[in-house]
């Protein structure tokens, strides 16, 4: 390894170079606001302990020309750019990394944050540093029979979260945030800026979860974020929802027969009509009915789209067992649901999207790993998934189970590097949550959530065994820590997150970055890497 002042202070006379102002907005370990701002966007505090490697600096672009400098400065010191938007990255590989020696700079788009809605022409620009919430909240005041089809969680931001996929209560409908990506601006690792118009489809593709051209720019949809380039803004297509939604929420214990009612949701939620949203909260929690004993819960939250005078007839005819009441349901404006299923309380007002402060999961530390189930569970499949949840306490471990079909059933595989379409019932979230500090600790969470996952291979998707990018999940496997990548390693984590769009988005990454400048634990490799 290189000592951490000597690139700096070469780095930074690089920069000077190029733009006499730019120290201004860069922060050193030295920086009274380093730790702060470094922490500021860490949502997984599994990544904010003294042992976890820290930038060498923190830069806080506030227009395109920083970014170009900061790229041409860091390629020609040798400095590995992280790119962070809103830190959610489940393995923390916006602004960490798993190797200790590792020489890097975060580059966090906090300050790149514009949201332009055009209601004619039902699209927005949106640049990469804003957040979800900030989005919602841009088009509400706009319209309220707009939205945008991506995630749940209101601080979760543009930039990584359309790189990976994105979903969110409207995929049934509309698929996911990169399906409703129109155009983008990307700076390769040129420095140049590029739009889909200039990068070619491959590189769009790949930036929605794959390549500019229209490769980079099929890339840059789904390929995953840190790979094709920097993606500074996405021009996206606004889709129409009616101006009262219906959000509810009915919670099941094994006592109320939860088995029965979340074995029988399999055989229904992907046939009901695009208009309902399903996600099922399966967790331990305390026996309400006997002391000191503990019960699994089943949560259904479901979002429709229109009136509760709608909803109950249709559920009542097609999803009896669940015995879906009124009181269960609120009407309220789609954005409002957001907020809903964030669980602030009714009466939040909307300006509730705006903060970037909230946090989902309090202080505690989580690992996430993802599943797609395409038959259903067995009861006597649930029933081990109640011994496994029972293990854990209360609250530190569960089950996410989101619906799939309609929408998401018509889109082609192909069609994004995204692949997981037609065939899915269901996605299936396994998580940890825990607060005990230390390493004996969060091993004790991890071996749990990893024995849950090699429980669950029989009942989910194989050869390759799918993942959603975005809950990254190193446990797959990865590139080396440095970010040093082989097609052959890579192949079999990328088929997982990718499926057969994974040779695409490697050709997209040796077209547009053969040198794998923007890399990570798990960034797709160019083909001249396999060594
Ligand atoms: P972050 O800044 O950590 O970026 C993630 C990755 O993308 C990193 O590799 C980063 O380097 C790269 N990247 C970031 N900005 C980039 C840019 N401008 N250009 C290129 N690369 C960039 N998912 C979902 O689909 N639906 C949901 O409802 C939720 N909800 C949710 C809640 C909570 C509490 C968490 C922690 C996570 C989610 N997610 C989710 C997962 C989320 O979509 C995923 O973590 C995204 O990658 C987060 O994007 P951020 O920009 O916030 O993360």
């Amino acid at each position: 390894g290189v000592t951490s002042s000597q690139p700096y202070e070469e780095f930074l006379q690089c920069l000077e170079f190029h733009d006499s102002n730019i120290t201004s907005i860069v922060y050193t370990r030295a920086n009274s606001s380093f730790s702060s701002l470094l922490e500021s966007s860490i949502r997984n505090p599994r990544f904010d302990t003294s042992a976890t490697p820290k930038p060498l600096l923190i830069f806080t672009p506030r227009q395109i020309s920083h970014i170009e400098s900061a790229i041409r400065c860091s390629r020609a010191h040798r400095i590995q750019i992280r790119v962070r938007s809103g830190g959610h990255d489940y393995e923390g590989l916006s602004y960490s990394t798993i190797s200790p020696s590792l020489t890097f700079l975060v580059l966090d788009l906090r300050n790149l944050r514009a949201i332009q809605v055009d209601v004619p022409s039902k699209t927005a620009w949106a640049q990469a540093g804003a957040t979800l919430g900030e989005l919602y909240y841009a088009i509400a005041a706009e319209s309220r029979t707009l939205a945008f089809p991506a995630g749940m969680w209101p601080t979760v931001g543009l930039g990584g979260h359309i790189s990976g996929g994105g979903y969110g209560s409207l995929l049934r409908k509309h698929g996911i945030a990169a399906d409703n990506v129109v155009d983008a601006q990307v700076v390769d690792v040129e420095g140049r800026i590029l739009d889909r118009a200039s990068m070619g489809e491959d590189l769009f593709w790949a930036i929605r979860g794959a390549s500019m051209g229209e490769d980079l720019f099929w890339a840059i949809r789904g390929g995953g974020g840190n790979t094709f380039g920097i993606v500074i803004a996405w021009k996206i297509k606004l889709v129409p929802v009616p101006a009262t939604v219906t959000a509810c929420t009915v919670t099941r214990t094994l006592e109320q027969n939860a088995t029965e009612i979340v074995h029988r949701w399999q055989y229904v939620v992907d046939k009901l009509p695009n208009d309902v949203f399903f996600m099922v909260v399966l967790n331990s929690v305390a026996n309400p009915v006997q002391a000191n004993a503990t019960t699994i819960q089943a949560s259904f939250n479901s979002l429709y789209l229109g009136g509760i005078e709608g909803l109950i007839p249709m559920m009542d005819a097609k999803f009896p067992d669940l015995g879906l009441r009124r009181e269960n349901c609120v009407e309220m404006s789609w954005a409002k649901s957001i907020l809903y299923f964030a669980g602030f309380p009714l009466n939040s007002p909307l300006e509730s999207l705006l903060d970037r402060t909230i946090s989902a999961t309090g202080s505690a530390k989580f690992k996430g790993k993802s599943d797609y189930v395409k038959e259903p569970i067995p009861i006597s499949g649930f029933e081990g998934i109640w011994e496994k949840l029972k293990e854990v306490g209360v609250q530190t471990g569960g089950l996410i189970l989101a619906s799939y079909g309609g929408k998401m059933s018509e889109i082609p595989e192909s069609s994004i590097p995204f692949p997981h379409r037609a065939g899915n019932i269901y996605q299936v979230e396994e998580v940890a949550f825990w607060v005990e500090d230390g390493v004996e600790a969060a091993d004790g969470y991890l071996n749990w959530l990893r024995g849950l996952y090699e429980y669950m291979t029989p009942y989910v998707s194989k050869n390759p065994r799918e993942a959603y990018a975005n809950y990254r999940d190193l446990d797959i496997g990865r590139n080396g820590g440095g970010g040093e990548g082989d097609y052959r390693r890579a192949r079999s984590w990328g088929s997982s997150y990718y499926k057969n769009n994974f040779d695409r988005l490697v050709r997209v990454k040796t077209a547009v970055d053969p040198a794998n400048f923007f890399r990570n634990e798990q960034s797709i490799p160019p083909l001249s890497s396999w060594r």
